[in-house]
């Protein structure tokens, strides 16, 4: 544990966060009898919380963000060398890690070339919301300015980004939402609401998208926003034919392609985005979480020239060009610790090392399914894998919330730091989620798996 913080100290700081903290996604009750967890340090693959305790973090953080692992020292080297140089300016100006980032970055996204600066991946996903109303605005008298978002989907906390939430218990109490945000249906092919099987549900499913642009009318359909493996909504990977006919669809009826990378971005999937694993071009890309692995905060909305080219056209007109701020957007820290970041996984090969235990992490999951009837179906994409358990195999009836949880609780006890859907979807947040950081060994991943197959023998004994 950390040598700076001594015994009578870490009991004065879980003491400090009982009393004054209020943590995400928590229900506090349970504080007032014990303690909430405190994470002291963290390095490689590993996290110690104040009782000394070593967790092997399967979720990179809780939520899919230390792609590189903790403990890096190079990227908090870039980070202060840039804090003394130059914090902060408002991003109406440029700066040097900002203008290297993104080249760096468009190298990666071919047909792809302007990036937007913000804090998070809601806020990154308003701003593409934002640039929708207003090419609205600009170039169909208002008319074209509706997001269609998927069912399952999340794209953040705020109210707009609650709006285009396709997680009913997650959005639940927080409504009213913004207007002009409709729901296309999910595209899990296990839960499937078509009895077509692979690339004919796959392109069931994204007509299901087209008859909602014709319910709703095309001419007021401004975009299509879509995770390209949906996350928190129970890792949804899609099924075969069905980003080919969304690509087409999208054409078809001049509707703009936002795909939300804040959970696949910047090696996830063992890609550099989700989206190219499926051959799509999209108009606009938003991504967060992993961009710099939670070394500092930042966000980024990229798009096309054209896109772009639309906010520049008419400059007699005082409100043409995009009228947002982002104050900490403007941060040094974020491009500087997201370069150094890139480079890691350049140098350390870490888009192959994902893509192969990827595949053991697959594999073990598969070889766990024969042995837990519990586990209904096995999916992902690289180090981004879901586990959906069923209390029967033949009804898929989900297993309860409460055992899913269980199982993440006994991992916990065992010292390995796994996921699950939670309050997210109403009777199916049945799914165990596992995003290890992309540097994952085949001894981590066999850990992780082998921490899985107790917690199910004994919580579904
Ligand atoms: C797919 C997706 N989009 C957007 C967000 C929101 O990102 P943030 O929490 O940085 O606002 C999340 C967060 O989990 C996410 O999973």
């Amino acid at each position: 544990m950390d040598g700076g913080i001594r015994e009578n100290d870490i009991s004065r700081i879980v003491e400090l966060d009982r009393e004054h903290i209020w943590h995400h996604l928590t229900q506090h009750k349970p504080f007032e009898t014990g303690e909430p967890r405190v994470i002291v340090e963290g390095k490689g693959m590993r996290v110690w919380d104040q009782k000394g305790k070593e967790h092997l973090d399967a979720v990179s953080g809780g939520v899919w963000t230390v792609n590189v692992g903790y403990g890096r020292e190079s990227i908090a080297n870039a980070v202060r060398d840039q804090l003394i140089k130059l914090n902060y300016f408002a991003g109406s100006a440029g700066s040097i890690p900002g203008a290297l980032f993104s080249e760096k970055l468009l190298e990666k996204m071919p047909g792809l070339s302007r990036v937007y600066y913000c804090n998070s991946g809601s806020e990154a996903n308003e701003k593409a919301f934002k640039m929708v109303r207003q090419i609205a605005h600009k170039r169909y008298g208002g008319k074209k300015y509706k997001v269609l978002y998927r069912d399952r989907d999340y794209h953040g906390t705020t109210i707009g980004a609650l709006s285009a939430g396709g997680q009913d218990e997650r959005n639940a109490q927080y409504g009213p939402f913004a207007p002009g945000f409709v729901r296309v249906p999910h595209c899990l092919e296990y839960r499937a609401q078509w009895d077509l099987t692979g690339e004919a549900y796959g392109q069931r499913a994204a007509d299901a998208i087209e008859e909602v642009i014709l319910a709703e009318g095309p001419d007021t359909v401004g975009a299509l926003c879509l995770e390209p493996v949906t996350a928190g909504g129970g890792v949804i990977t899609p099924p075969p034919g069905y980003w080919e006919r969304v690509q087409e669809i999208c054409k078809k009826y001049d509707v703009l392609l936002h795909i939300d990378e804040v959970v696949c971005g910047i090696g996830r999937t063992g890609t550099w985005f989700g989206y190219q694993n499926f051959g799509v071009k999209p108009d606009m890309v938003t991504m967060a979480k992993g961009v710099a692995s939670g070394y500092a905060a930042i966000a980024c909305l990229v798009t096309t020239e054209e896109v772009f080219s639309m906010f520049k056209d008419d400059a007699s007109d005082p409100l043409n060009y995009f009228r947002d701020i982002s104050t900490f957007g403007g941060c040094t820290a974020g491009p500087a610790a997201a370069l150094e970041n890139m480079r890691i996984i350049e140098d350390e090969g870490l888009l192959e090392n994902t893509l192969n235990m990827g595949k053991r992490l697959i594999g073990n999951l598969d070889a766990l399914a024969e042995k837990h009837s519990v586990i209904g179906d096995v999916r992902g994409a690289g180090l981004f894998c879901g586990a959906e358990l069923v209390k029967d195999r033949t009804t898929k009836e989900p297993a309860e919330e409460k055992m899913v949880q269980a199982v993440v609780a006994d991992c916990m006890a065992q010292g390995v730091v796994i996921g699950a859907t939670n309050r997210s979807l109403p009777g199916y947040n049945n799914t165990l989620c596992f995003s290890p950081a992309l540097i994952a060994t085949t001894d981590d991943i066999d850990a992780i798996t082998d921490a899985v197959d107790q917690a199910l023998s004994r919580v579904f004994s």
